[in-house]
């Protein structure tokens, strides 16, 4: 169990939005949008900067979703910098969710080697958990995140009023790594979860609890910024939902581009499940001597992370009527990052409160997680 601090690093603030524009001065600012977070955010943004006396940034504006999330979006926001003669000493804000965040990161880190960029997140999911860390990328040949690097940002500007504006499904997303956070490191905030359910998201502290999880995502990765080690357990439930997600990517596409069954977080949260399953129940077969969740601590976690996700769950179990679509997912899992010589890479919860990592997992044992979902 980590010794969970509540301090942040001086690159992650809460402070008020003006004061970005004292970095911003005699340089030249792009700001990069989607369509939302142009009509949302943008105008917060630009009022903000207003009183300065900075000129008017650069907008560039890339369509919104994981399905943009391409080498041909990076193409269009390098040939925008290009264009407008950006120089090595010009600064990117990105200004969106995690799409935004991670994609702009990228592009911002190669252009011309490399050039300053600030997050400025705007969904939940952005702001406890996209924005800190410093890995960036993209997807690629429908595998999540697939090309990219680690980069620290020069800053990442935390403005929970933006949240206002974010649909309630998107609200919940990035509730899952919130849930995500507690699970594998702190057992004193997952009872306090308990009183947070999807019905009073509107009158919850966000920013208490936004710095709470960053403060606590900050601390694993600042002991392993690359992921060598300790930084894996944030990847608790994301074998399986990743799989689950890039599943259902690839099948949309299929179908004409609808967007993806699941979003990110609520992967994540079928994965949390599946993952808990895999803990208590299966991690024994290969792991006989080291301690793993009880059934009842899996119960207690299927059941609030139930009661958040009911709908995701239902739509899940609708989705997977036949076998052939679990062992397809199961398929996606075998190209996780985290798996090293042909075995699956999972993360495991000793104790709520407490993962470990680097579990072999078997093709079979997915299977049978995917079914306990
Ligand atoms: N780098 C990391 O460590 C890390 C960690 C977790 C997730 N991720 C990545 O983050 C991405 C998911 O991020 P996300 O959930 O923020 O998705 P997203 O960036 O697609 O944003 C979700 C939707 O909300 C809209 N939106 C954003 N802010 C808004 C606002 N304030 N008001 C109204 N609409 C708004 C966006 O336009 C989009 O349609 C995935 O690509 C995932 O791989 C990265």
């Amino acid at each position: 169990m980590l010794n969970v601090s509540t301090s942040l690093p001086s690159y992650i603030t809460f402070e008020s939005l003006e004061k970005i524009a004292s970095l911003l001065q005699n340089k030249q600012v792009a700001v990069l949008v989607d369509e939302n977070t142009k009509r949302d955010c943008y105008p917060i943004l630009d009022k903000a900067l207003e009183k300065s006396a900075i000129p008017k940034p650069l907008l560039i504006e890339i369509p919104s979703g994981e399905i943009h999330k391409t080498l041909e979006t990076c193409t269009h926001i390098w040939y925008e910098l290009t264009q407008n003669h950006f120089d090595r000493k010009a600064i990117l804000l990105h200004l969106g969710g995690g799409v935004i965040g991670d994609m702009g990161g990228f592009c911002a880190s190669t252009y011309k080697r490399g050039i300053d960029f600030i997050q400025i997140p705007t969904t939940l999911l952005s702001q406890v958990d996209a924005s800190v860390g410093g890995k960036l990328g993209i997807d690629f040949n429908g595998f999540k995140n697939h090309i990219g690097l680690f980069q620290t940002p020069s800053k990442v500007w935390i403005h929970t009023p933006f949240l206002k504006t974010l649909p309630q499904n998107e609200m919940r997303s990035g509730f899952a790594e919130v849930i995500k956070h507690t699970l594998i490191a702190d057992k004193k905030a997952w009872k306090n979860l308990s009183e947070i359910n999807k019905d009073n998201f509107g009158t919850q502290d966000w920013t208490t609890i936004i710095a709470h999880s960053v403060a606590l995502k900050t601390q694993v990765t600042e002991a392993d910024p690359t992921e060598k080690g300790l930084r894996k357990i944030l990847n608790f439930g994301h074998t399986i939902g990743h799989a689950i997600e890039s599943y259902c990517i690839e099948e949309n596409k299929k179908k004409s581009n609808k967007k993806p069954v699941f979003l990110h977080g609520e992967a994540i949260a079928l994965g949390m499940i599946a993952e808990s399953y895999f803990s208590a129940y299966l991690s024994k077969e290969f792991y006989p001597n080291q301690n793993f969740i009880s059934k009842t601590d899996f119960e207690e976690i299927r059941f609030y992370i139930s009661s958040v996700f009911e709908d995701t769950i239902s739509n899940f179990r609708k989705a997977i009527q036949q076998e052939s679509i679990l062992q397809e997912i199961t398929k996606w899992a075998k190209q996780d990052k985290k798996n090293a010589q042909n075995t699956i890479l999972t993360c495991a919860l000793e104790e709520i409160g407490k993962a470990t990592f680097d579990i072999a997992v078997s093709e079979s044992q997915i299977l049978e997680c995917l079914r306990n979902i």
